[in-house]
């Protein structure tokens, strides 16, 4: 038992106030863990465009004031009752859709969307009894995907950490809490390309370099990365990434470009850019008969995805996925050892590190579409 066990703990977060507007330092309280929850001590976390599309709050529901972050890694400072999985000192990555273990989505081979503890953006309040385990003078302050990871302490449930192996450096694995392990799944689990084939990645951000490394892995021979910002060409050549296109420089649809470089569309496209064009644009370039197109960016609220029936009639899918179909629990500590075994490389993702007192640079280097992730240092 830690000597904070059952007490409140005092901590810094980082507070975002209002939509937009720099997160704000300041001292939280964070509650004991209740029921089936467990308090983390997050060490690393890092920002995903997740945290950034719902700190904006343009196409999404605001709630604030919010603590946000969701791609972290940290240790267990106390258990609440009923928690026989997970014990102090334990070593988790949070993960912001869960997996209970009992519902028929857990129970299913086929699903990671628990029906519990499937990602939920809009709910900011603890499932057991609807709280805030964070408040600053006895005014609650909301969760995030039932993460917040932007504190030096959190509480989350049981059900959205993975227990990993304790030798596993923080600062490099807090990655595959979210982005990496997602667009890795989007690519293996969930597309997976046959050996030969070509893959089309649109968005080359963290999630998208990890599909092409996915996609790498699993033998496609060409990979065609899409990006409008043609600062991501360079790094990407160095996640197997073999040919570029930048939908700026044609003057049609970039679905009837890569038509026309592929014999008729990809065998695989892979979509990592939350944009709605991009979307469409993703499921038209694959190619009739076999094609497949996974969806893995997150939309803004109002969007409608909008193609001919005909695209579908002849034989295209359409896919999508959350956290690239593993299952938290179960699979995240074995794609942790893929990179222990050095099977995956993490260091090449990480572009930018910063103290935790400095974590709006870590927005800024995201919305000027410099940084892959930026790793965000507590305690420092
Ligand atoms: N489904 C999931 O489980 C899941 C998990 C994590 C992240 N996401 C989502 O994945 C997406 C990527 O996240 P990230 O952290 O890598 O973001 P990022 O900002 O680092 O990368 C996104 C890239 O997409 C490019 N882009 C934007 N609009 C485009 C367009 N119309 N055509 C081509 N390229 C375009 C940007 O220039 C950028 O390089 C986001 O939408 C994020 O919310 C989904
Ligand atoms: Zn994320
Ligand atoms: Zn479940």
């Amino acid at each position: 038992m830690s000597s904070t066990s059952g007490q409140v703990i005092r901590c810094k977060a980082a507070v975002a106030w209002e939509a937009g507007k720099p997160v704000v330092i300041e001292e939280v309280e964070v509650a004991p863990p209740q029921a089936k929850e467990v308090r983390v001590k997050i060490l690393f976390t890092s920002l995903c465009h997740t945290d950034v599309y719902f700190w904006e709050a343009k196409g999404q529901t605001p709630v604030f004031p919010r603590i946000f972050g969701h791609e972290a890694g940290g240790i267990v400072e106390s258990v609440g009752e009923g928690v026989t999985d997970l014990k102090p000192g334990d070593h988790v990555l949070p993960i912001f859709t869960g997996e209970c273990k009992e519902c028929a989505h857990c129970k299913s081979e086929e699903s990671n969307m628990c029906d519990l503890l499937r990602i939920n953006t809009e709910r900011g309040v603890m499932l057991s009894d609807g709280k805030s385990r964070f408040s600053i003078k006895g005014k609650p302050i909301y969760h995030f995907v039932g993460t917040s990871t932007f504190s030096e302490y959190t509480v989350i449930h049981v059900g959205c950490l993975a227990k990993i192996n304790p030798s596993a450096p923080l600062d490099k694995v807090c990655l595959l809490s979210c982005g990496i392990s997602t667009g890795l799944g989007a690519a293996l689990n969930v597309a997976k390309p046959k050996r030969g084939s070509t893959v089309a990645v649109f968005g080359l951000g963290a999630v998208g370099l990890a599909a092409a490394e996915g996609a790498r892995i699993a033998g496609a021979s060409r990979i065609i990365g899409v990006d409008l910002n043609p600062r991501r060409f360079n790094e990407a050549k160095k996640f197997g990434v073999t040919e570029f296109l930048n939908p700026k420089d044609y003057d049609k649809p970039i679905q009837e470009v890569i038509a026309g470089m592929t014999n008729g569309g990809v065998d695989r496209s892979i979509e990592c850019t939350g944009n709605i064009n991009a979307m469409i644009s993703a499921f038209e370039c694959v190619h009739d008969g076999w094609g497949v197109a996974v969806l893995v960016g997150v939309p803004s609220r109002d969007d409608q995805f909008k193609t001919h029936p005909m695209n579908i009639l002849n034989e295209r899918t359409l896919k999508g996925t959350f956290f690239g179909n593993y299952k938290p629990r179960s699979d995240i500590p074995s794609v942790v050892e893929k990179y222990m075994n050095k099977e995956l490389e993490l260091e090449k993702f990480i572009t930018h590190e910063v103290p935790f007192a400095e974590i709006n640079k870590a927005f800024e280097y995201m919305l000027q579409g410099d940084s892959l992730r930026c790793i965000i240092r507590m305690g420092a």
